[in-house]
């Protein structure tokens, strides 16, 4: 996820309980970009223990296969194409979600994509740009072009972030499709994988958003599909997290109180589960300091210890109230912009 899915993210996710694998944030490809070194560095010094895949976003088919090669030069676990990202300032460019739109160019990226990466190469598509029109014509390509693994988030592009995820749709790419396909979108909690796993018929899932809130998702997740019971979190537990996460993405170029800015994007997902009345939200937003935010840590997370996280976002708490949809000046998937 752009802007989340850095080294220090990762790091602090690993420490908790990593999942199988992970995807950088993207990579853009047009005709002057360059490698971005702060994601590059999630792959070159990646010591999470799990292999990291690399995204790219772009449509330019010299500079994607110019990016491809380059990344097959650090250690990375496969190369992935972004079709999904919806922010306008992207799909106006014609690259991430709105590539739907054109399945014929999408066919000519997989075929030098495939043709480039001898390695494992992996697709995350949304379902199409304002309707399942071209579906099945890019899971076609797909199956074409030999795409290793399909990852689908059961929303168009127009849906954004917050309608219903069309479940049918993941079902009906996991039919079509010959390589193993990753279920995203609202998987919540071990219980709603178990949900979206059944009735899906994916092999596997994806998880964003619930991973900032809960990181303990993907260990919650193994105790589930082990059949033992899932451990739960306590206030404490998600205190020591905070601060994990405080103390990993500091840097000493960034002023404090950027960096505080910085901490409520990742806790206005946090705060979906510390109460159902969503004061801690309401309060995190108010700070300023860091003595401010945990102040408000301690008073939320530390009066009652062992009152336990909950598993669910609280119903109606929503983690950007006045912010439904990415604006047309947004250039990405920024924790800015994306609601859970
Ligand atoms: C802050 C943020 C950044 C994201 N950045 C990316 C990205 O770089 N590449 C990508 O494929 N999807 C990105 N996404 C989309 C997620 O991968 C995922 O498809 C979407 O949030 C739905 O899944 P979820 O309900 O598990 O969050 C981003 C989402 C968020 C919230």
């Amino acid at each position: 996820m752009q802007d989340v899915t850095d080294l220090a993210f990762m790091r602090v996710i690993a420490e908790i309980g990593a999942p199988d694998y992970f995807f950088t944030e993207f990579f853009r490809v047009h005709a002057q970009s360059r490698l971005e070194k702060h994601i590059l560095r999630s792959i070159d010094e990646n010591t999470t223990g799990r292999p990291v895949f690399a995204q790219l976003i772009g449509e330019d088919l010299f500079h994607i296969e110019r990016s491809a090669r380059e990344l097959l030069r650090h250690p990375i676990a496969g190369v992935d194409l972004n079709l999904g990202c919806p922010a306008p300032k992207v799909y106006k460019k014609n690259v991430g979600g709105g590539l739907l739109r054109d399945p014929e160019h999408i066919d000519a990226i997989l075929g030098l994509m495939r043709a480039t990466i001898p390695g494992l190469f992996t697709v995350k598509m949304r379902i199409g740009f304002e309707d399942t029109r071209n579906f099945d014509r890019i899971l076609d390509s797909v199956n074409h072009h030999g795409v290793d693994l399909l990852t689908v988030h059961g929303r168009t592009v127009k849906e954004m972030y917050r309608s219903e995820v069309h479940y049918d749709w993941i079902a009906h790419a996991v039919h079509r499709v010959t390589c193993p396909v990753l279920a995203n979108g609202n998987v919540t909690s071990p219980e709603a994988a178990i949900r979206i796993l059944e009735t899906t018929g994916a092999r596997g899932v994806m998880i964003g958003r619930h991973a900032i809130r809960n990181p303990w998702i993907f260990r919650q997740c193994r105790e589930r599909f082990a059949g033992l019971d899932v451990s739960t979190v306590t206030l404490a537990e998600v205190r020591h997290y905070i601060e994990r996460l405080y103390r990993a993405t500091a840097d000493s170029e960034v002023p404090e109180r950027a960096h505080v800015n910085k901490m409520k994007k990742y806790l206005n997902f946090v705060g979906q589960s510390v109460d159902a009345a969503g004061a801690f939200l309401h309060d995190m937003r108010r700070t300023q300091t860091e003595a401010e935010l945990f102040a408000v840590c301690d008073r939320h997370l530390l009066e009652q210890p062992t009152r336990v996280f909950s598993p669910e976002p609280y119903p109606g708490i929503i983690a950007r109230p006045n912010c439904e949809t990415p604006s047309a000046e947004t250039d990405g998937c920024s924790l800015d912009t994306v609601t859970a």
